[in-house]
């Protein structure tokens, strides 16, 4: 009996069911009544009571086998017949474009940003864009009638129909005071993100942009160290040859504030469309911590100073790649993100 059992099997093995007359013939030699599985069953009640529940049982496996066997050869050949298979097997089609992933040009130029502030000690910082009113303005000694909380600047977010505490971030800032707030001086990080405006979108502004704030809080931190920091970052930026001018300003964070600028890189300081022919483009606010923003952070700033700064990243990304429209950086246009590949 048993070598019966392998002999079938061996012959269910080896049957080419390649054709609908090949699986007939397969049927009518195994799974019909008097094929030779059920002939096997036949002969069960001649074995001895004791060996019949093992037999059994390898039978009917053998009989699974030879059912699934049959069914598998059957779809295979439907497939075939209906042409469907046949598709898989044009070799005449032509091939499957692949997309390659390409990263957005905007972290491009992010990229190299953190690499050469990672490269001067700084680590990253990272904090929500919807954030709380008091650590966008407040904490950061924005008087509280101050005009960049204006409505045409900043997008407040209401809850039940009543102006919450809440806004979508409309700088970096406020992720400086999360730091200052979670950690002891001495504090060096960068914080890079999106933050957001409500400004009439053009070609040159949009409703959200980029920022890469930096913060460095230790004791007896001058603005000579902002400026060398600022130089250093800049030649590694634009080039070595590239020149800088600093031009004071005014934060409500920083006291004292600079503007900064860089020689245009496209006209190299000449005169030209992009810098309106001045020959500088401006990349970023700086200036020293102001001891109310310190002081609000619990850290005393007889004790510690710092400096912040502030710096654009779009823009850089499209003056890099000489792309016309602020716009086009944020549509996910794959004909337009696939140039970028490098
Ligand atoms: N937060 C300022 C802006 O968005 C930039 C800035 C950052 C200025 C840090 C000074 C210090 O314009």
């Amino acid at each position: 009996m048993k070598n019966r059992i392998e002999a079938i099997k061996q012959q269910i093995d080896v049957f080419e069911l390649n054709s609908a007359d090949k699986l007939e013939a397969f049927r009518l030699q195994f799974l019909v009544r008097k094929g030779s599985i059920a002939e096997l069953f036949n002969q069960l009640k001649e074995l001895s009571p004791v060996d019949r529940p093992e037999y059994g049982q390898r039978l009917n496996q053998l009989k699974k086998f030879a059912e699934s066997t049959y069914e598998e050869a059957e779809k295979k050949l439907d497939v075939l017949a209906s042409g469907k298979g046949k598709q898989h097997r044009d070799l005449t089609l032509p091939g499957r474009r692949q997309y390659t992933g390409s990263e957005h040009p905007v972290q491009q130029v992010l990229g190299d940003m953190k690499q050469i502030f990672k490269a001067m000690g700084f680590t990253i910082a990272t904090g929500p864009e919807l954030e709380l009113d008091s650590y966008n303005f407040d904490k950061l000694n924005f008087p509280s009638n101050h005009p960049a909380r204006d409505m045409q600047d900043t997008f407040f977010i209401t809850k039940n129909g009543k102006d919450d505490d809440l806004l979508l971030r409309t700088h970096t800032s406020p992720v400086q005071i999360r730091v200052m707030l979670d950690e002891k001086p001495p504090i060096r990080v960068i914080c890079p993100g999106k933050v957001y405006r409500n400004e009439a979108i053009s070609a040159r502004s949009y409703c959200v942009f980029h920022q890469l704030e930096g913060l460095y809080i230790d004791k007896q931190v001058s603005f000579a160290d902002l400026k060398a920091t600022i130089y250093s970052f800049a030649k590694q930026m634009f080039g070595s040859d590239v020149q800088l001018r600093f031009r004071p300003s005014f934060f409500p964070f920083t006291e004292p504030s600079a503007e900064v600028d860089v020689t245009c890189y496209l006209c190299g300081g000449k005169g030209c469309r992009v810098c309106k022919q001045s020959g500088w483009l401006e990349i970023l606010g700086c200036g020293m911590v102001h001891p109310n923003v310190l002081r609000n952070c619990s850290i005393d700033p007889d004790e510690y100073s710092g400096f912040a700064f502030g710096m654009g990243v779009d823009r850089t990304a499209l003056l890099r790649y000489k792309i016309d429209d602020i716009r086009l950086l944020f549509e996910n246009d794959v004909r337009m993100l696939e140039q970028f590949s490098r």
